[in-house]
């Protein structure tokens, strides 16, 4: 969480940088600060959006600055607690995305050092950890105080007196882009593609020295010498192109993410991990937990190999059973949770997989071998294209180790999603908006289906929406529901439809609106519920693709009916670096 930026050329930094800053933004948006360097420093900080930018900020002066947007870990959303930080004198001046976990018992012996905190941050304790260890130096300033810093972080840095920017990474991203006769360091590279499209990732324990027309790079005294990287990503993969949000921009780009999904991995390319295992934990977090959950029930009933679903923050109380492979599932690669998991399988011998969709992200570096979803950036907060493309590669992971018994229906994915996405749902957006609660159900691999329509739903909506493996309802939310509690299930024809249609009755029976994703054909369903939203597809893999978009669709547009904000939902950032 929180994008920082640099920026040292020939342009005017703060321009530059609050540009930046507006592509950073799905990593927190409470707050915003720049600061830049010519006489001095200059800092403009202040609570909110970037996006609504006053003009003081870009009015800064000097081609050389930094700047940070915000999701809140210590302290408030404040222009105080905004970052940029500064030393004392204010001479020194910090930006930070991480946590500074001992950053406590540094403040206390700062203070009694006679330092003065202004904010309640862990960051501004690194700015005073500078001025002490400054000697005319910034560069090697860093270099003294990053071995008192206990926790994570990307850290950019300026003085008044050094004409360049000092970065320093542990555990939180942070990538060089390489102009010409300019350079940039951002926690990502989607603000960089305006600008370049060359970039160095840099590495654990890297600090850096940036100057327009050169870099260096080390590892305690040593220069690292890191491969410089073209990215294939283009500016446009980070513009809307016509639609009113990055949402619907990337569900209706899902056509094509699944077919690229699905052909990233062929027979050569699996890892060989697959094959060997008696067993599988996927770890992962949020719609990535879901996906893994949707994998299980497919993998379980087609290969045979037992897998466990452990979501990433609770992995570390679990035991690793013998002969085990990890998969850790992220969107971002970034995820703290997740890591921590691929970690400890790493610490115990454990093969460890990684599904990504971000190149050379951090789990992409601790896990044994790499699959990249192929999905291209994702700028909504909410995961669509990157969920739909981590159920192509798991979709294919089930077909290559079945001996490609599906390679025919998976070439029509991406032509039935096409087809639904010209769904009408008016019917069923009108019962959602108008809902408090709204109960999601299925059964089978239909019931994770089901958690993340309800995820979605609540985190663009604010509707409260809890997803049931259907046969649970009985089982106490039963006395939840009304008519004023709508319910959106899956009852596609199959081992569980007769049971399934058997619960929606009950349900029917204490007067509750249902809308329910179903055959078209099916008369009887039709009569019972008050929406029935058709699907044609009748594999059961396409069945789960289909009902993914609809359900995207349902919580995209009822959002949108209650003006809410959908890129960017309150209190949620889209990579959840800490645990
Ligand atoms: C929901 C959403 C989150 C993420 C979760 C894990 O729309 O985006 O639930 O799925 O934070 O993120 P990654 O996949 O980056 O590890």
């Amino acid at each position: 969480m929180c994008g920082i930026v640099g920026y040292i050329g020939y342009r005017q930094a703060a321009p530059v940088l609050l540009d930046c800053l507006k592509q950073l933004e799905y990593r927190g948006y409470d707050s915003y600060g720049v600061a830049t360097r010519s006489d001095g420093i200059s800092i403009y900080k202040k609570k909110g959006n970037v996006s609504n930018i006053l003009p003081d900020a870009s009015a800064l002066q000097g081609i050389c600055g930094i700047g940070h947007t915000r999701w809140a870990t210590h302290g408030i959303p404040s222009d105080i607690n905004a970052h940029p930080h500064l030393d004392c004198k204010g001479r020194i001046v910090v930006v930070h995305n991480g946590i500074i976990e001992n950053y406590a018992v540094l403040k206390r012996d700062l203070i009694s050092r006679g330092h003065t905190f202004r904010s309640e941050t862990d960051t501004e304790v690194i700015p005073h950890l500078l001025e002490d260890a400054y000697e005319g130096n910034l560069l090697e300033a860093m270099s003294r105080i990053v071995e008192k810093l206990e926790g994570s972080y990307a850290i950019l840095a300026i003085s008044e007196d050094d004409n360049c920017i000092v970065a320093a990474r542990n555990q939180s991203p942070l990538v060089l882009g390489i102009g010409d006769n300019e350079l940039f360091a951002a926690s990502d590279i989607t603000p960089l593609l305006e600008y370049t499209n060359r970039v160095i990732y840099l590495e654990d324990g890297d600090i850096a020295e940036i100057h327009p027309d050169t870099h260096m790079i080390y590892q305690g005294s040593i220069i690292q010498d890191r491969q410089v990287q073209e990215i294939q990503w283009t500016p446009d993969t980070v513009q809307k192109g016509g639609f009113a949000h990055f949402m619907l921009k990337e569900i209706y780009e899902q056509p094509d993410v699944i077919n690229r999904a699905i052909h990233s991995l062929t027979p050569q390319s699996l890892p060989s991990f697959f094959r060997d295992t008696r067993s599988i934990t996927v770890v992962a977090c949020g719609s990535s937990y879901h996906a893994g959950f949707i994998f299980r029930y497919l993998i379980e009933s087609t290969c045979g190999i037992p897998v466990r679903v452990e979501l990433g923050s609770e992995y570390k109380y679990n035991s690793i059973p013998f002969g085990d492979l990890i998969i850790g599932i992220s969107q971002s690669g970034e995820t703290a949770d997740t890591l921590s998991a691929i970690k400890k399988g790493n610490c115990n011998n454990v093969p460890t997989i990684a599904i990504t969709n971000v190149l050379n992200s951090t789990i992409t570096r601790h896990a044994d071998a790499t699959i990249l979803m192929q999905a291209g950036p994702e700028i909504s907060v909410a995961a669509t294209k990157s969920f739909i493309a981590q159920l192509g590669i798991l979709l294919q992971v089930v077909n290559l180790l079945s001996g490609n018994a599906c390679d025919a229906i998976l070439s029509h994915a991406g032509f039935a999603i096409k087809k639904v996405l010209q769904l009408e749902l008016g019917e069923a957006v009108h019962l959602c908006s108008s809902a408090n609660h709204i109960f999601f159900v299925g059964r089978g691999s239909f019931y994770p289906v089901m958690m993340e329509g309800a995820l979605k739903m609540k985190e663009i909506s604010y509707i409260h929406a809890e997803a049931y493996a259907a046969g649970e309802i009985k089982h106490g939310p039963f006395s939840l529901l009304s008519s004023e509690t709508p319910v959106v299930a899956i009852c596609m024809p199959g081992p569980a439809y007769a049971v399934m249609l058997g619960n929606l009755k009950e349900m029917k029976a204490r007067g509750t609106p249902i809308i329910a994703i179903g055959s078209k054909d099916d008369t009887e369903l039709y009569e019972l519920v008050d929406v029935l939203i058709p699907l044609e597809v009748e594999h059961l893999y396409l069945q789960i693709l289909t009902s993914t978009v609809i359900l995207q669709l349902l919580a995209y547009h009822t959002a949108t009916n209650l003006g809410r904000e959908i890129d960017k939902p309150r209190n949620l950032a889209k990579s959840v670096t800490v645990e």
